[in-house]
């Protein structure tokens, strides 16, 4: 019965008991008081009818204080612990842990694109590791889309013009469905896949493009390693776009040295002080005189229209990778 009608999702991720033990709570606390209220008018309807003949009101009650008190703490106590808890769970929701693997994910019209930090690249297919936390680095190259798998009760807005994270650790092997849960366009319904959790020792088979891996794909492995790893193609488009003649790595160039930039507080012409993070690196090569680092002048052509999002995340990881010194 269960299989052919599931009324539930499969949990298959570290956060999905955690989602679905608030979601039974607040199911549960619901029902109770619709029980409590539908039961009282019916009580009350049946209790106190009109009867014929009978003409009398009830006395007025002005106050009760300690009704009073009681339907203002147990409201009080109930939306406090389900305001807490979901909190709980929201923040391990979006704080990716330090050791996960991190893989960037492009939205278009109508397909998911993804790429591994080795160069390996899929579409509408993601292949991951068991027991392993995952963050996906969101980005969508056209409108919103909605990155969603029910399995491990995880969605992300893919949102043009910055990027979304989400993180899962899938508890189980086995494929699982991904949608786009956005409508999106004529085909948002076809904008679906699958996500493949392997075993770790088989996933490092898969990145390395052993067929016999369920789904392996040869043709992106054999691509991956001609063409490097995510940062690799970073660097290279780096070197092709020019970057890196004004981006010098000894502090002389007319450009800030990127070495280490990533992560850390930089100050700015106007005085304030930002976090390079995703974001603003993204900004800095799109728009660079959006935000201008102090003691530089405006120089940087924006490349607005020059990149796509695939090669912004390979620039970003290459900008990643250059670690202080
Ligand atoms: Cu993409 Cu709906």
């Amino acid at each position: 019965m269960r299989s052919s009608f599931p009324l539930f999702p499969e949990q298959a991720s570290t956060l999905a008991g955690r989602v679905d033990a608030i979601y039974f709570f607040l199911v549960a606390v619901s029902g109770f008081f619709s029980l409590l209220i539908f039961g009282a008018i019916i009580y009350f309807a049946i209790k106190y009818h009109h009867r014929a003949g009978e003409e009398h009101a009830p006395g007025l009650v002005n106050d009760n204080l300690a009704l009073e008190i009681a339907w203002t703490v147990v409201p009080l106590a109930l939306t406090m612990i389900m305001f807490v808890w979901g909190a709980k769970v929201y923040f391990s929701m979006s704080r990716p842990p330090n050791d996960s693997l991190e893989i960037f994910v492009v939205g278009r019209q109508w397909m998911w694109k993804f790429q591994h930090p080795d160069g390996q690249r899929e579409i509408n297919e993601l292949h991951v590791p068991l027991g392993q936390p995952v963050k996906l680095v969101i980005a969508s190259e056209d409108v919103i889309h909605s990155f969603y798998v029910p399995a491990f009760r995880v969605k992300q807005d893919a949102v043009p013009g910055r990027y979304t994270t989400v993180w899962f650790e899938a508890t189980k092997t086995g494929r699982f469905h991904m949608f786009c849960a956005e409508y999106c366009g004529t085909q948002h319904s076809g904008m679906i896949g699958r996500i493949v959790v392997l075993e770790p020792v088989q996933y490092a088979a898969w990145l390395s493009g052993d067929t016999a891996v369920p789904g392996a794909a040869m043709a992106a492995s054999t691509l991956a390693r001609a063409e490097g790893s995510v940062a690799d193609r970073g660097h290279r488009l780096f070197q092709q776009l020019g970057c890196a003649s004004c981006h010098l790595p000894d502090r002389q160039g007319i450009g800030p040295l990127l070495n280490g930039v990533f992560g850390n507080p930089v100050r700015l012409q106007d005085g304030r002080t930002t976090v390079a993070d995703e974001s603003y690196i993204r900004e800095s090569i799109l728009q660079p005189q959006a935000k201008i680092t102090a003691g530089f002048q405006a120089l940087m052509p924006a490349f607005q229209g020059r990149v796509n999002e695939e090669e912004l995340m390979q620039l970003l990881a290459y900008i990643k990778s250059l670690k202080k010194g």
